[in-house]
């Protein structure tokens, strides 16, 4: 069965796009098919994978979304790891989106026909709060959130949850992990400390702040793929490992 999982905030710069990129690149070495939807309109998942974003001028000929997004797919340098660029997700979805019937449930119908051809589909979603976040939640089977252990970052994390709350979605299918995290910081200490204390389903793996992890952006590749060894990786792939243990495991995906 195919898991949808959005790598979602509605804060920006918190390590969505990192983390997409870099899960997405684990379950495709596994060897199993695996898509990742650039959700973000700025692109940055289609950078990494060097994908240029084409813009497909004449929509006319795209008659239905499904061969929209089928023509949209990009195959990337690895093995089972597709993209869906961020332009091209984006003019599949205004498509959809011009069908006013269930608003929030549009992302989902989007979605459904590639549930037969990938294992996983990984939504890295833009920083929003708003009708593309709630067809987010509805279309994913699982939201992966990055939580920065500070104060504000807390504080911003529960208004999420209870707009989540609020609207009816369920907030069993999600798992917070701490991202960025400075173990040096007494404030990170602390925050995480009170964040494992108080929330649900908060993933045991960080993955920490570091230097590594920001030379994705030279190397434009997963950082598995060019720093295999390294401290990140091994984070990275200590995230995925529980992440799949805990939250897709048995879970009637
Ligand atoms: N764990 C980390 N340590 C250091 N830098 C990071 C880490 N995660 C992400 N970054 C850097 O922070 C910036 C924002 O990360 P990004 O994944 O693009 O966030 P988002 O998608 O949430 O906006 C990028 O420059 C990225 O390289
Ligand atoms: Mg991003």
């Amino acid at each position: 069965m195919t898991a949808v999982i959005a790598i979602y905030s509605h804060k920006g710069g918190v390590g969505k796009t990192t983390t997409a990129v870099n899960l997405a690149y684990l379950a495709a070495q596994n060897g199993h098919n695996t898509l990742l939807c650039d959700l973000d309109p700025q692109g940055a998942s289609s950078f990494y994978f060097r994908i240029k974003p084409k813009v497909v001028k004449d929509a006319r000929h795209l008659n239905t979304t499904h061969n929209a997004i089928a023509r949209s797919i990009k195959g990337t340098d690895y093995d089972h790891l597709d993209l869906l660029p961020a332009d091209l997700s984006y003019r599949s979805l205004e498509l959809a989106f011009s069908d006013k019937k269930q608003p929030t449930k549009r992302l989902s119908r989007v979605l459904r026909p590639l549930r037969q051809e990938y294992a996983y589909i990984f939504l890295d979603c833009p920083p929003t709060l708003n009708l593309l976040a709630e067809n987010i939640f509805t279309a994913a089977d699982r939201l992966l959130i990055p939580l920065i252990p500070t104060t504000l970052a807390v504080n911003a994390y529960a208004q999420m949850l209870a707009f989540m709350k609020k609207k009816g979605h369920d907030t069993q299918a999600l798992y917070t992990f701490l991202s960025m995290v400075d173990a040096r910081r007494k404030l990170h200490r602390e925050v995480a400390t009170a964040v494992y204390q108080q929330y649900p389903r908060v993933l045991y793996t960080p993955i920490p702040a570091l230097s590594q992890i920001e030379q994705m952006g030279r190397h434009r590749q997963p950082l598995p793929a060019f720093a295999p060894r390294s401290t990140a990786a091994k984070a990275y792939q200590a995230l995925w490992t529980e992440f799949q243990h805990k939250a897709l495991v048995n879970r009637n995906l």
